[in-house]
């Protein structure tokens, strides 16, 4: 994969031009007969058969009109970076709080970090593996979750670390020094030359809609129940990935300015919410996210903002939920979550029979955030149509790959997602 930067005028005002159409256009936008990817017409009908009252059909998509990533709320267009940093950034940020994710207490805690077990010389003497339990008190109260560090040994200088949100199996730190869990290739990454952390979603807030007086969330309010836009798992989640990025900026081994978080499915819509709220991680990447992640909400395509709000109550604020069936007038879509994340970098994997995470939705978010990577002078993913299968697209600070096979993180989509990171951190 090569940074390509487009440097000519020419160049840039091509890719203006498109990006001004892709934005703009109503949708659906027509498909071309050559398109690199479409979707498979037996998994349409698998899919279609399976969970009938959801569209799959690409023809079936309603029309929609995104809204503009910078245009204000008063209407007035955001034409330099200092007006996005200032002024609009902050008002899109708000915007998702009080529509999608909820808000964040703005309570005092002190957090400390304690070591509860420790493996040096893991992978045949290459990192140590550290076992960690983030401490939060107010008052008398404590809550605590854990999560596990491997740093890689003997490096030169700090290097670069990737955070992942796990929402499938922990593994204690004697398992995981073992073995190398697809989901959380450890030893891969080390060897990459990064270190890495991981803890468990259900561990800081239940992944369960009757969870909530278990969780963090709980534990900040001391028990009152959540305020409609009061923050919600996923930012809980979220909020979790960036304690631990407090603690890996005070390891003098680690490079705290270049660590990335990586999610998958509702891992993958955290790390996207992570990256917007915490401007200090250098990658979001985003896998099979979906609906609430990186797919637009607006296309109304597989999984949608009524199903995801009805199944999974817990994961976004209130008001999301009543924008079911009304996608269309939703004061943001999903593109303006990956803008929220520039100029920083950001990754956004789909596969090709994970039709209920839209992966049509899922590329049309990241291209569609392109105005705000030119605004803040990055070069990023403009083309139209989505690449072929299992060849990642890199430009600039985004990257893309749709992989074949189902709905799941695997050691293929890391070594694409380590590739890139060696391009952007490295
Ligand atoms: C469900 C849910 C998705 C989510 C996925 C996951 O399928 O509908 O929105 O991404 O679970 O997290 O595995």
């Amino acid at each position: 994969m090569q940074i390509n930067r487009e440097s000519t005028l020419d160049s840039n005002l091509i890719r203006s031009t498109i990006v001004a159409i892709v934005v703009l256009a109503t949708a659906p936008m027509p498909l071309l007969a050559d398109e690199p990817w479409q979707a498979d017409p037996e998994v349409v009908a698998r899919f279609s058969s399976r969970r009938d009252s959801f569209n799959y059909e690409e023809s079936k998509v309603p029309t929609y009109r995104l809204p503009n990533a910078l245009q204000q709320a008063d209407g007035s267009q955001v034409g330099d970076a200092a007006t996005w940093k200032e002024d609009r950034r902050p008002e899109l940020l708000e915007l998702f709080r009080s529509n999608v994710y909820g808000r964040r207490p703005n309570i005092d805690a002190t957090i400390r970090y304690v070591e509860t077990g420790r493996i040096d010389g893991v992978f045949d003497g290459k990192a140590d593996g550290i076992a960690m339990e983030t401490v939060i008190e107010i008052a008398d109260r404590t809550y605590s979750f854990p999560f596990i560090v491997f740093i890689p040994k003997d490096a030169e200088q700090p290097v670069p670390a990737v955070i992942h949100i796990n929402n499938r199996e922990f593994s204690p730190l004697e398992e995981a020094a073992q073995e190398n869990d697809p989901f959380w290739p450890a030893r891969t990454i080390v060897e990459r030359g990064y270190a890495t952390a991981s803890f468990h979603t259900s561990d800081v807030d239940p992944d369960r809609k009757d969870g909530y007086a278990e969780g963090v969330r709980s534990f900040y309010a001391n028990g009152k129940l959540p305020a409609d836009e009061d923050w919600r798992s996923l930012s809980a989640w979220g909020w979790a990935a960036s304690r631990i990025l407090d603690h890996l900026s005070g390891i003098d081994t680690i490079d705290a300015d270049r660590v990335a978080v990586v999610g998958h499915s509702r891992g993958g819509k955290t790390a996207l919410w992570a990256a917007a709220e915490d401007p200090r991680f250098a990658i979001a990447y985003s896998n099979n996210s979906g609906c609430g992640g990186a797919a637009l909400s607006r296309r109304a395509y597989g999984e949608t903002v009524e199903r995801i709000t009805n199944a999974f109550p817990h994961w976004f604020c209130k008001t999301f939920s009543t924008y079911s069936d009304r996608e269309d007038e939703l004061p943001v879509d999903q593109h303006e979550l990956i803008g929220l994340i520039a100029p920083r970098a950001v990754y956004v994997t789909s596969a090709d029979k994970d039709l209920w995470a839209d992966p049509r939705g899922e590329y049309a978010a990241l291209v569609a955030s392109a105005p705000v990577f030119e605004l803040l002078g990055q070069a990023s993913i403009t083309e139209p149509t989505m690449p072929a299968l299992d060849s990642p697209r890199v430009m600039g600070k985004t990257g893309y790959h749709i992989r074949t096979g189902e709905h799941n993180l695997t050691a293929q989509d890391w070594n694409w997602f380590l590739d890139f990171a060696d391009q952007i951190v490295k």
